[in-house]
Protein backbone atom coordinates (compact mmCIF):
# COMPACT_ATOMS: atom_id res chain seq x y z
CA UNK A 1 0.00 0.00 0.00
CA UNK A 2 1.17 3.41 -1.19
CA UNK A 3 1.04 6.48 1.14
CA UNK A 4 -1.82 7.84 -0.77
CA UNK A 5 -3.59 4.80 -0.68
CA UNK A 6 -2.61 4.87 3.31
CA UNK A 7 -3.92 7.97 3.55
CA UNK A 8 -7.62 7.52 1.75
CA UNK A 9 -8.21 3.98 3.82
CA UNK A 10 -7.60 5.91 7.07
CA UNK A 11 -10.12 8.84 5.92
CA UNK A 12 -12.85 6.29 5.01
CA UNK A 13 -12.63 4.47 8.50
CA UNK A 14 -12.22 7.66 10.42
CA UNK A 15 -15.56 9.09 8.64
CA UNK A 16 -17.79 5.97 9.10
CA UNK A 17 -16.96 5.55 13.00
CA UNK A 18 -17.51 9.44 13.59
CA UNK A 19 -21.43 8.62 11.97
CA UNK A 20 -21.66 5.51 14.08
CA UNK A 21 -24.64 5.11 16.54
CA UNK A 22 -23.52 6.52 19.67
CA UNK A 23 -24.53 3.48 21.75
CA UNK A 24 -21.86 1.80 19.29
CA UNK A 25 -19.23 4.81 19.68
CA UNK A 26 -19.05 4.61 23.23
CA UNK A 27 -17.91 1.49 23.68
CA UNK A 28 -15.90 1.47 20.43
CA UNK A 29 -12.39 2.73 20.25
CA UNK A 30 -13.42 5.70 17.45
CA UNK A 31 -9.93 6.21 15.64
CA UNK A 32 -7.07 3.75 14.89
CA UNK A 33 -4.30 4.28 16.87
CA UNK A 34 -2.08 6.92 14.95
CA UNK A 35 -4.96 7.70 12.95
CA UNK A 36 -5.56 11.07 12.41
CA UNK A 37 -9.53 12.52 13.10
CA UNK A 38 -10.68 14.72 10.42
CA UNK A 39 -13.12 16.63 12.24
CA UNK A 40 -12.36 19.09 14.58
CA UNK A 41 -14.03 17.75 17.22
CA UNK A 42 -11.98 14.90 18.99
CA UNK A 43 -13.07 11.55 19.10
CA UNK A 44 -13.48 11.62 23.11
CA UNK A 45 -16.06 14.61 22.30
CA UNK A 46 -17.74 12.87 19.70
CA UNK A 47 -18.13 9.24 21.80
CA UNK A 48 -19.69 11.68 25.18
CA UNK A 49 -22.16 13.93 22.74
CA UNK A 50 -25.58 11.72 23.83
CA UNK A 51 -24.53 11.72 28.02
CA UNK A 52 -23.39 15.35 27.81
CA UNK A 53 -26.27 17.26 26.32
CA UNK A 54 -24.49 20.55 27.32
CA UNK A 55 -25.18 23.94 25.61
CA UNK A 56 -21.62 24.14 24.08
CA UNK A 57 -21.62 20.72 22.58
CA UNK A 58 -21.82 21.36 18.60
CA UNK A 59 -23.50 17.69 18.30
CA UNK A 60 -26.29 18.60 20.89
CA UNK A 61 -26.94 21.60 20.07
CA UNK A 62 -28.00 20.58 16.06
CA UNK A 63 -30.00 17.62 17.29
CA UNK A 64 -33.77 18.12 17.91
CA UNK A 65 -33.22 17.18 21.82
CA UNK A 66 -31.96 20.25 22.28
CA UNK A 67 -33.90 22.58 23.94
CA UNK A 68 -33.94 26.70 25.48
CA UNK A 69 -30.50 28.18 25.20
CA UNK A 70 -28.42 25.07 24.45
CA UNK A 71 -30.32 24.84 20.15
CA UNK A 72 -29.24 26.11 18.08
CA UNK A 73 -30.40 26.18 14.00
CA UNK A 74 -31.64 22.74 13.32
CA UNK A 75 -34.02 20.87 11.33
CA UNK A 76 -37.39 21.92 12.59
CA UNK A 77 -35.95 24.86 14.75
CA UNK A 78 -37.62 27.65 12.51
CA UNK A 79 -40.80 26.26 13.38
CA UNK A 80 -41.31 26.94 16.85
CA UNK A 81 -43.69 30.07 17.16
CA UNK A 82 -43.94 33.16 19.37
CA UNK A 83 -46.99 33.49 20.92
CA UNK A 84 -46.33 38.09 20.71
CA UNK A 85 -46.55 37.72 16.81
CA UNK A 86 -49.87 38.61 15.34
CA UNK A 87 -50.80 37.95 11.84
CA UNK A 88 -53.67 40.87 10.71
CA UNK A 89 -56.42 39.48 8.27
CA UNK A 90 -58.21 42.42 6.90
CA UNK A 91 -62.08 41.98 7.57
CA UNK A 92 -62.50 42.92 4.02
CA UNK A 93 -60.34 40.25 1.67
CA UNK A 94 -61.05 42.74 -1.56
CA UNK A 95 -58.69 45.21 0.77
CA UNK A 96 -56.08 42.31 -0.33
CA UNK A 97 -53.32 42.83 -3.44
CA UNK A 98 -54.63 40.77 -6.50
CA UNK A 99 -52.20 38.34 -6.23
CA UNK A 100 -53.16 37.95 -2.29
CA UNK A 101 -56.75 37.68 -3.35
CA UNK A 102 -58.30 33.88 -2.12
CA UNK A 103 -58.93 31.31 -4.34
CA UNK A 104 -61.97 29.04 -3.72
CA UNK A 105 -62.59 25.50 -5.17
CA UNK A 106 -62.92 21.99 -4.41
CA UNK A 107 -61.77 21.47 -0.78
CA UNK A 108 -61.77 25.17 0.21
CA UNK A 109 -60.68 28.57 0.10
CA UNK A 110 -56.87 27.85 -1.07
CA UNK A 111 -54.18 31.02 -1.61
CA UNK A 112 -51.65 28.58 -3.68
CA UNK A 113 -51.15 31.01 -6.91
CA UNK A 114 -52.54 29.25 -10.19
CA UNK A 115 -52.80 30.30 -13.85
CA UNK A 116 -56.08 32.37 -14.05
CA UNK A 117 -56.22 30.54 -17.84
CA UNK A 118 -57.16 27.46 -16.22
CA UNK A 119 -60.22 29.54 -15.32
CA UNK A 120 -63.81 28.49 -16.83
CA UNK A 121 -65.53 31.41 -15.74
CA UNK A 122 -68.00 32.66 -17.61
CA UNK A 123 -68.38 29.62 -19.83
CA UNK A 124 -71.19 27.10 -20.44
CA UNK A 125 -70.23 23.06 -20.71
CA UNK A 126 -71.96 20.19 -21.37
CA UNK A 127 -71.22 16.92 -20.81
CA UNK A 128 -72.67 13.65 -22.37
CA UNK A 129 -72.70 10.39 -19.71
CA UNK A 130 -72.55 13.37 -17.00
CA UNK A 131 -75.21 11.66 -14.18
CA UNK A 132 -73.02 9.70 -13.27
CA UNK A 133 -69.35 7.84 -12.82
CA UNK A 134 -66.03 9.53 -14.88
CA UNK A 135 -68.91 12.41 -16.38
CA UNK A 136 -70.51 13.41 -13.04
CA UNK A 137 -67.01 13.87 -11.43
CA UNK A 138 -65.37 15.85 -14.76
CA UNK A 139 -68.98 17.88 -14.37
CA UNK A 140 -67.83 18.65 -10.60
CA UNK A 141 -64.51 19.93 -11.60
CA UNK A 142 -65.75 22.19 -14.80
CA UNK A 143 -68.68 23.56 -12.01
CA UNK A 144 -65.56 23.81 -9.42
CA UNK A 145 -63.54 26.04 -12.10
CA UNK A 146 -66.43 28.88 -12.83
CA UNK A 147 -68.08 26.87 -15.33
CA UNK A 148 -72.10 26.20 -15.92
CA UNK A 149 -72.86 22.80 -17.05
CA UNK A 150 -75.59 20.92 -18.67
CA UNK A 151 -75.94 17.40 -17.46
CA UNK A 152 -77.06 15.36 -20.64
CA UNK A 153 -77.35 11.91 -20.01
CA UNK A 154 -80.30 8.88 -20.98
CA UNK A 155 -80.94 8.86 -17.05
CA UNK A 156 -82.59 12.12 -16.32
CA UNK A 157 -84.15 11.21 -13.33
CA UNK A 158 -80.30 11.01 -12.24
CA UNK A 159 -79.04 13.99 -13.42
CA UNK A 160 -81.55 16.29 -11.68
CA UNK A 161 -80.50 14.85 -8.63
CA UNK A 162 -76.83 15.45 -9.56
CA UNK A 163 -77.30 18.86 -10.64
CA UNK A 164 -79.21 19.95 -6.96
CA UNK A 165 -75.94 17.97 -5.40
CA UNK A 166 -73.46 20.20 -7.83
CA UNK A 167 -75.28 23.30 -6.70
CA UNK A 168 -75.05 22.72 -3.26
CA UNK A 169 -71.43 21.24 -3.50
CA UNK A 170 -70.56 25.22 -5.17
CA UNK A 171 -72.41 26.64 -2.17
CA UNK A 172 -70.22 24.79 0.51
CA UNK A 173 -67.21 25.29 -1.43
CA UNK A 174 -68.07 29.21 -1.93
CA UNK A 175 -69.74 30.27 1.52
CA UNK A 176 -68.31 33.64 1.07
CA UNK A 177 -70.33 34.12 -1.92
CA UNK A 178 -73.94 33.11 -1.64
CA UNK A 179 -74.86 35.36 -4.24
CA UNK A 180 -72.51 33.21 -7.38
CA UNK A 181 -74.60 30.21 -7.80
CA UNK A 182 -74.02 28.59 -11.19
CA UNK A 183 -76.45 27.74 -13.57
CA UNK A 184 -76.68 24.01 -14.11
CA UNK A 185 -79.28 22.00 -16.03
CA UNK A 186 -79.90 18.11 -16.54
CA UNK A 187 -81.32 16.67 -20.02
CA UNK A 188 -82.53 13.53 -21.26
CA UNK A 189 -80.66 12.63 -24.15
CA UNK A 190 -79.77 9.58 -26.51
CA UNK A 191 -76.59 9.86 -28.08
CA UNK A 192 -77.02 7.63 -30.51
CA UNK A 193 -80.24 8.74 -31.86
CA UNK A 194 -79.40 12.28 -33.93
CA UNK A 195 -82.86 13.55 -33.67
CA UNK A 196 -82.52 13.15 -30.05
CA UNK A 197 -79.09 14.56 -30.12
CA UNK A 198 -80.67 18.34 -32.42
CA UNK A 199 -83.42 18.31 -29.46
CA UNK A 200 -81.06 18.26 -26.83
CA UNK A 201 -78.35 20.83 -27.95
CA UNK A 202 -81.73 22.83 -28.82
CA UNK A 203 -82.87 22.50 -25.30
CA UNK A 204 -79.45 22.79 -23.61
CA UNK A 205 -79.44 26.12 -25.87
CA UNK A 206 -83.00 27.74 -24.79
CA UNK A 207 -81.74 27.05 -21.08
CA UNK A 208 -78.33 28.46 -21.11
CA UNK A 209 -78.57 30.47 -24.43
CA UNK A 210 -75.03 29.29 -25.46
CA UNK A 211 -72.14 26.50 -25.48
CA UNK A 212 -68.48 27.19 -24.88
CA UNK A 213 -67.33 22.95 -24.29
CA UNK A 214 -68.10 19.36 -24.55
CA UNK A 215 -67.49 16.38 -22.71
CA UNK A 216 -68.45 13.29 -24.49
CA UNK A 217 -68.44 10.98 -21.50
CA UNK A 218 -71.47 8.81 -22.54
CA UNK A 219 -70.33 5.45 -23.43
CA UNK A 220 -70.04 2.09 -22.26
CA UNK A 221 -68.21 -1.86 -22.91
CA UNK A 222 -68.96 -5.13 -22.76
CA UNK A 223 -67.02 -8.57 -22.71
CA UNK A 224 -68.03 -11.20 -25.02
CA UNK A 225 -65.43 -13.14 -27.00
CA UNK A 226 -65.72 -11.53 -30.97
CA UNK A 227 -66.82 -14.62 -32.08
CA UNK A 228 -70.27 -15.13 -29.90
CA UNK A 229 -70.84 -10.93 -30.05
CA UNK A 230 -74.26 -10.72 -30.35
CA UNK A 231 -74.59 -8.11 -33.67
CA UNK A 232 -77.11 -5.45 -32.25
CA UNK A 233 -75.03 -5.58 -29.23
CA UNK A 234 -71.90 -4.44 -31.23
CA UNK A 235 -73.76 -1.89 -33.14
CA UNK A 236 -75.32 -0.44 -30.15
CA UNK A 237 -72.20 0.10 -28.80
CA UNK A 238 -70.58 1.61 -31.81
CA UNK A 239 -73.73 3.86 -32.08
CA UNK A 240 -73.05 5.23 -28.04
CA UNK A 241 -69.34 5.53 -28.27
CA UNK A 242 -68.37 6.68 -31.88
CA UNK A 243 -72.11 7.86 -33.45
CA UNK A 244 -73.06 9.40 -30.28
CA UNK A 245 -69.14 11.22 -29.58
CA UNK A 246 -69.47 12.10 -32.81
CA UNK A 247 -73.39 13.55 -33.09
CA UNK A 248 -73.18 15.36 -30.22
CA UNK A 249 -69.59 16.91 -31.76
CA UNK A 250 -71.07 18.37 -35.22
CA UNK A 251 -74.34 19.46 -33.34
CA UNK A 252 -71.96 21.57 -31.03
CA UNK A 253 -69.23 22.64 -33.38
CA UNK A 254 -72.15 24.00 -35.89
CA UNK A 255 -73.12 26.13 -32.78
CA UNK A 256 -69.38 27.16 -32.29
CA UNK A 257 -69.03 27.89 -35.77
CA UNK A 258 -72.65 29.96 -35.56
CA UNK A 259 -71.08 32.20 -32.64
CA UNK A 260 -67.74 32.24 -34.37
CA UNK A 261 -65.90 32.43 -31.33
CA UNK A 262 -62.20 31.51 -30.29
CA UNK A 263 -62.16 29.57 -27.16
CA UNK A 264 -64.62 26.67 -28.04
CA UNK A 265 -63.28 23.23 -26.84
CA UNK A 266 -64.21 19.94 -26.56
CA UNK A 267 -62.61 16.85 -24.76
CA UNK A 268 -64.05 13.53 -26.34
CA UNK A 269 -63.32 10.27 -23.60
CA UNK A 270 -61.67 7.52 -25.09
CA UNK A 271 -59.77 4.95 -23.33
CA UNK A 272 -56.52 3.57 -23.34
CA UNK A 273 -57.91 0.29 -24.79
CA UNK A 274 -57.94 2.39 -27.93
CA UNK A 275 -54.37 1.91 -28.24
CA UNK A 276 -53.68 -1.23 -26.00
CA UNK A 277 -55.61 -4.34 -26.04
CA UNK A 278 -56.91 -5.20 -22.54
CA UNK A 279 -56.72 -8.29 -21.30
CA UNK A 280 -57.71 -11.03 -20.23
CA UNK A 281 -61.23 -9.54 -20.87
CA UNK A 282 -62.26 -9.73 -24.65
CA UNK A 283 -63.67 -6.40 -25.58
CA UNK A 284 -62.65 -5.95 -28.96
CA UNK A 285 -65.18 -4.17 -30.23
CA UNK A 286 -65.21 -1.26 -27.02
CA UNK A 287 -61.47 -1.59 -28.31
CA UNK A 288 -62.24 -0.76 -31.90
CA UNK A 289 -65.00 2.09 -31.27
CA UNK A 290 -62.11 3.94 -28.63
CA UNK A 291 -58.95 4.08 -31.15
CA UNK A 292 -62.08 5.17 -33.46
CA UNK A 293 -63.22 8.43 -30.36
CA UNK A 294 -59.05 9.28 -30.41
CA UNK A 295 -58.48 9.53 -34.30
CA UNK A 296 -62.26 11.21 -34.62
CA UNK A 297 -60.58 14.02 -32.32
CA UNK A 298 -57.58 14.03 -33.96
CA UNK A 299 -59.59 14.16 -37.63
CA UNK A 300 -61.90 17.22 -36.20
CA UNK A 301 -59.11 19.12 -34.35
CA UNK A 302 -57.37 19.48 -38.05
CA UNK A 303 -60.45 19.58 -39.88
CA UNK A 304 -62.05 22.20 -37.23
CA UNK A 305 -59.00 24.43 -36.48
CA UNK A 306 -59.83 27.01 -39.11
CA UNK A 307 -63.10 27.83 -37.04
CA UNK A 308 -61.10 27.74 -33.55
CA UNK A 309 -62.59 24.92 -32.55
CA UNK A 310 -59.89 22.72 -30.37
CA UNK A 311 -60.76 19.06 -30.30
CA UNK A 312 -58.69 16.74 -27.53
CA UNK A 313 -59.22 13.35 -26.51
CA UNK A 314 -58.39 12.21 -22.68
CA UNK A 315 -57.71 8.33 -22.57
CA UNK A 316 -58.58 7.08 -19.07
CA UNK A 317 -57.17 3.82 -17.91
CA UNK A 318 -58.72 1.54 -15.05
CA UNK A 319 -60.77 3.83 -13.24
CA UNK A 320 -63.27 2.55 -10.35
CA UNK A 321 -66.64 3.31 -11.42
CA UNK A 322 -70.21 1.73 -11.57
CA UNK A 323 -69.46 0.50 -15.24
CA UNK A 324 -65.67 -1.13 -13.94
CA UNK A 325 -67.30 -1.97 -10.80
CA UNK A 326 -70.08 -4.53 -12.69
CA UNK A 327 -67.17 -6.46 -14.02
CA UNK A 328 -64.77 -6.66 -11.07
CA UNK A 329 -68.01 -7.56 -9.15
CA UNK A 330 -68.76 -10.39 -11.93
CA UNK A 331 -64.88 -11.46 -11.94
CA UNK A 332 -63.14 -9.90 -8.30
CA UNK A 333 -60.11 -11.69 -9.93
CA UNK A 334 -59.61 -9.54 -12.13
CA UNK A 335 -58.74 -6.25 -10.24
CA UNK A 336 -54.85 -8.20 -9.02
CA UNK A 337 -54.83 -9.27 -13.30
CA UNK A 338 -54.87 -5.24 -13.73
CA UNK A 339 -53.46 -3.87 -11.01
CA UNK A 340 -50.62 -6.29 -12.11
CA UNK A 341 -50.21 -4.74 -15.20
CA UNK A 342 -50.55 -1.16 -14.13
CA UNK A 343 -46.91 0.62 -13.34
CA UNK A 344 -48.28 2.96 -10.33
CA UNK A 345 -50.17 -0.32 -8.90
CA UNK A 346 -53.50 0.34 -8.27
CA UNK A 347 -57.06 1.77 -9.89
CA UNK A 348 -57.40 5.21 -10.78
CA UNK A 349 -60.49 7.14 -9.16
CA UNK A 350 -62.20 9.27 -11.16
CA UNK A 351 -61.28 12.54 -9.53
CA UNK A 352 -57.94 12.08 -11.41
CA UNK A 353 -59.42 12.99 -14.47
CA UNK A 354 -60.48 16.13 -13.30
CA UNK A 355 -57.19 18.38 -13.96
CA UNK A 356 -56.89 16.83 -17.40
CA UNK A 357 -60.34 17.61 -18.55
CA UNK A 358 -60.13 21.42 -16.76
CA UNK A 359 -56.75 22.46 -18.66
CA UNK A 360 -58.04 21.04 -22.15
CA UNK A 361 -61.03 22.67 -22.17
CA UNK A 362 -59.47 25.85 -20.68
CA UNK A 363 -57.45 28.55 -22.51
CA UNK A 364 -54.66 26.65 -20.36
CA UNK A 365 -54.43 24.50 -23.50
CA UNK A 366 -54.97 26.83 -26.33
CA UNK A 367 -52.08 25.51 -28.48
CA UNK A 368 -53.13 21.90 -28.12
CA UNK A 369 -55.51 19.98 -30.07
CA UNK A 370 -56.02 16.46 -32.05
CA UNK A 371 -54.00 15.07 -29.00
CA UNK A 372 -54.67 12.41 -27.07
CA UNK A 373 -53.80 13.07 -23.00
CA UNK A 374 -53.33 9.16 -21.75
CA UNK A 375 -54.60 9.48 -18.24
CA UNK A 376 -53.83 5.67 -16.67
CA UNK A 377 -51.20 5.21 -14.23
CA UNK A 378 -48.18 4.63 -16.36
N1 LIG B 1 -64.43 3.57 -15.87
C1 LIG B 1 -63.34 3.28 -16.54
O1 LIG B 1 -62.44 2.60 -16.06
C2 LIG B 1 -63.15 3.83 -17.93
C3 LIG B 1 -61.90 3.67 -18.51
C4 LIG B 1 -61.69 4.18 -19.77
C5 LIG B 1 -62.71 4.82 -20.42
N2 LIG B 1 -63.92 4.95 -19.84
C6 LIG B 1 -64.97 5.63 -20.61
O2 LIG B 1 -65.46 6.72 -19.86
C7 LIG B 1 -66.81 6.93 -20.15
C8 LIG B 1 -67.62 6.96 -18.88
O3 LIG B 1 -67.47 5.73 -18.21
P1 LIG B 1 -67.99 5.51 -16.73
O4 LIG B 1 -67.10 4.55 -16.10
O5 LIG B 1 -68.22 6.82 -16.09
O6 LIG B 1 -69.39 4.79 -17.03
P2 LIG B 1 -70.76 4.85 -16.22
O7 LIG B 1 -71.53 3.69 -16.70
O8 LIG B 1 -70.50 5.00 -14.76
O9 LIG B 1 -71.43 6.21 -16.73
C9 LIG B 1 -71.83 6.35 -18.07
C10 LIG B 1 -72.99 7.32 -18.16
O10 LIG B 1 -73.34 7.41 -19.55
C11 LIG B 1 -74.76 7.34 -19.66
N3 LIG B 1 -75.13 6.80 -20.96
C12 LIG B 1 -74.96 5.54 -21.41
N4 LIG B 1 -75.48 5.41 -22.64
C13 LIG B 1 -75.98 6.62 -22.99
C14 LIG B 1 -76.62 7.12 -24.14
N5 LIG B 1 -76.91 6.34 -25.17
N6 LIG B 1 -76.96 8.43 -24.18
C15 LIG B 1 -76.72 9.22 -23.12
N7 LIG B 1 -76.11 8.80 -21.99
C16 LIG B 1 -75.75 7.52 -21.94
C17 LIG B 1 -75.19 6.41 -18.52
O11 LIG B 1 -76.56 6.61 -18.19
C18 LIG B 1 -74.23 6.84 -17.42
O12 LIG B 1 -74.77 7.89 -16.64
C19 LIG B 1 -67.21 5.84 -21.13
O13 LIG B 1 -67.14 6.34 -22.44
C20 LIG B 1 -66.17 4.78 -20.91
O14 LIG B 1 -65.98 3.98 -22.04
C21 LIG B 1 -64.17 4.46 -18.61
Amino acid sequence: MNASSALRLLRHTSSRLASRPAAVTATTPLVKAGARPLSTISAQQIAHTQRKKNSSDPYHKSSTEAVGESAGPHEGSASRTDKDIVVEYPDDEAELAAHEQPLRGRGGVHFVRTLPTFSLEGRTAVVTGGARGLGLVMGQALVSSGSDLAIVDLNKEEGEKQAKELVEMFRRENPHDPEVIPKITAHYCDVSDPDSVNACIKEVLEAHGKIDHLVTSAGFTENFSAETYPYDRMKKLWGVDVDGTYLFATGVARHLMERNITHGSMAFIGSMSGSIVNVPQPQAPYNAAKAAVRHLAASLAVEWAHAHIRVNCISPGYMLTALTRKILDEKPELNKTWTSLIPVGKMGSPEDLQGAVVYLLSDASRYVTGAELRVDGG
